[in-house]
């Protein structure tokens, strides 16, 4: 499952590509309007921090078939081939991804809440295709299943369209996805930080420390012995 994290704040990216095996990073236009900065300036910098083979997800914000395309077009030679251009699920959105997966860009469908949404995305060339799980948890859907839903669906199509699940307010949310074979997942900073979260995996490190200690002094380790 490749895991990308959800943000365009880069001390995040920093602090979480330097610890995590992580495959990317997704925005969307609130995440780079909370940065307050020029959102092509912001990506930019987010790119900079990336390795070659790491891709960046972000959207697309004309409302006509014909703008999103010319758009897309710009966001492709300003940002290079990295670039992951979402596209919402819409009629117009549709209509642009089937002109732009011919041209031959990476498209990431988003703004999912249904199967049938992601069928269509599908159909009109996405790579990615991006439900909102806990958007849909909180609008009395259960989420997870769709994403499983569309997961399963996308399987039996046997194309080249993956699930990328979004929107999580857990870690059992992901959990399940996992367990259900989804091809990539992206999560917040926060949340990401709670993956190798265990109490009792911090108290095993610190008994075997000072067991450790009682025979060699404080502060030791292998090195040196
Ligand atoms: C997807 O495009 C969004 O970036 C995101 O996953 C939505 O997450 P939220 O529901 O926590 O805002």
């Amino acid at each position: 499952m490749r895991i990308y994290i959800d943000t365009a704040n880069t001390s995040d990216i920093k602090r979480i590509i330097t610890k995590f095996p992580v495959d990317g990073v997704t925005t969307n236009p609130s995440l780079l309007a909370r940065e307050k900065m020029n959102p092509m300036a912001q990506l930019k910098k987010i790119i900079s921090l990336l390795e070659k083979d790491m891709e960046i997800h972000a959207q697309v914000l004309s409302s006509s078939a014909e703008d999103m395309i010319i758009e897309a077009d710009y966001m492709r030679r300003q940002l290079g081939e990295q670039i992951f251009i979402k596209v919402p699920v819409t009629h117009e959105g549709i209509k642009a991804m089937k002109e732009l997966s011919k041209a031959g860009f990476n498209l990431t469908a988003t703004a999912i809440y249904t199967p049938m949404q992601a069928v269509m995305a599908a159909k009109a060339g996405a790579r990615w295709t991006a439900p909102y799980v806990n958007r849909l948890d909180m609008i009395g859907a259960n989420g997870v299943q769709v994403a499983i839903d569309i997961h399963n669906i996308l399987t039996q199509m046997k194309g080249k369209t993956g699930l990328l699940a979004a929107s999580f307010k857990n870690v059992e949310q992901i959990l399940k996805l996992a367990e259900a074979g989804a091809g990539a997942v992206t999560v917040a900073p926060e949340l990401l930080e709670q993956f190798l979260y265990h109490p009792l995996t911090e108290k095993a490190v610190t008994d075997f420390t000072n067991d450790f200690e009682c025979i060699t002094a404080k502060g030791a380790t292998m090195k040196g012995l």
